[in-house]
């Protein structure tokens, strides 16, 4: 699905993916409550650095027990910065304003509604303004993904709705 929406994007892309092990989960230091960023030097700064200044963020994920997987919870626990500079810090995080989409896979048990709350509640800390209609393609049980004629098709329109106004 991914790579699809990769083929109609203009401009320049960056996936990062939960699986690779770049990325550590939060453990609550705290750090990020006194001081900007986060203390733990790992493939999370360069999200960040591009955060700043990135158009559209996405979020494509399979469902796991009706959730987001944890390899992506546990990279996007890493967002906890921005929280922590609003809370406690009382700062604007400066990240551009940006637009956003969804793309979940499910097998087809369950409801995608729960995953795709928390991936909106997450496009939130990182400045997303808009959010496409959710892309869920539920039912790859049967049929993968990639031969989902109308996940395909909303997948195009999520590309033209974030290529607008670049
Ligand atoms: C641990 C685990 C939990 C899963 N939980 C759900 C679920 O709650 N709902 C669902 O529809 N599919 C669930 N699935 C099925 C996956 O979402 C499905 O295998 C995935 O979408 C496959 O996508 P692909 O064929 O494009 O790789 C689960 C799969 C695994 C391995």
């Amino acid at each position: 699905m991914i790579a699809h929406l990769q083929a109609h994007l203009s401009g320049e892309t960056k996936v990062i993916r939960a699986y690779d092990g770049t990325i550590s989960p939060c453990v609550d230091c705290r750090a990020c409550r006194r001081t900007d960023g986060c203390v733990i030097n790992d493939g999370m700064q360069t999200v960040y650095e591009y955060l700043k200044t990135c158009d559209n963020v996405v979020i494509a994920s399979p469902i796991y027990f009706s959730e987001l997987t944890g390899a992506l919870l546990n990279a996007a626990s890493r967002l906890q910065t921005y929280f922590s500079a609003r809370f406690f810090r009382k700062e604007t995080p400066v990240l551009s304003p940006k637009k956003g989409a969804v793309l979940l896979a499910g097998g087809g048990t369950g409801d995608p509604e729960r995953a795709y709350t928390t991936a909106s509640e997450l496009l939130c800390y990182m400045n997303v303004q808009e959010i496409f209609p959710l892309i869920c393609s539920h039912n790859t049980d049967r049929i993968p993904a990639w031969e989902d004629v109308r996940t395909l098709e909303q997948i195009r329109s999520a590309a033209d709705f974030l290529n607008q106004g670049k």
